[in-house]
């Protein structure tokens, strides 16, 4: 991992430190990656609320119509549903695909997780063809990996993925 990412995880750990619940600390997250991160163009925070994943917070440079996506749609469902992360390096070539800005080229979306819950997401979009590398599916493992203690510690119930736990599965 690089030391940007380290640099990171650090400043989220001292943000989840304060005491403070996902609510408080999801718009901070999305500005603090949209502005560290030169290629992530846009980023939102999904949350799991019944079947349906709500758009929390989000910071790019425009919003999003797809703010309630159904837990069988799109590339942010099949992240959520199964659990897995989702890398699409060219996003006009999957077919899961909902589209939400003409620049987007690629999209990551890692699931906020524990062990047996799925609580939301991290969905980023890039302008640029396959902008994600192993690198940036590491580190957002590492962070949504935090934000899956916090809600789990908060109580919130998510969904139960398809698939135990993977490592990693990129597509
Ligand atoms: N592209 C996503 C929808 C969310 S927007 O990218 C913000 C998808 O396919 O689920």
């Amino acid at each position: 991992m690089q030391k940007r990412h380290e640099s990171s995880l650090a400043w989220l750990d001292r943000k989840l430190v304060a005491g403070r619940t996902l609510g408080q600390v999801c718009d901070e997250v999305v500005t603090h990656l949209r502005t560290t991160f030169a290629h992530y163009h846009w980023v939102g925070i999904y949350m799991v609320e019944g079947d349906r994943l709500r758009l929390w917070s989000w910071d790019g440079p425009a919003a999003t119509e797809h703010v309630d996506i159904p837990l069988d749609q799109g590339v942010c469902g099949f992240a959520a549903s199964t659990g897995d992360l989702a890398n699409v390096p060219d996003v006009s070539q999957d077919d899961r695909y909902l589209q939400c800005f003409l620049g987007t080229r690629s999209e990551l979306v890692v699931p906020i997780r524990t062990q047996r819950r799925v609580y939301g997401e991290i969905d980023i979009d890039s302008d640029r063809l396959g902008a994600f590398s192993a690198d940036d599916e590491a580190f957002l493992s590492s962070f949504c990996d935090r934000l899956g203690v916090l809600a789990e510690r908060e109580g919130r119930v998510g969904h139960a993925p398809d698939r135990p736990r993977a490592r990693s599965s990129r597509r």
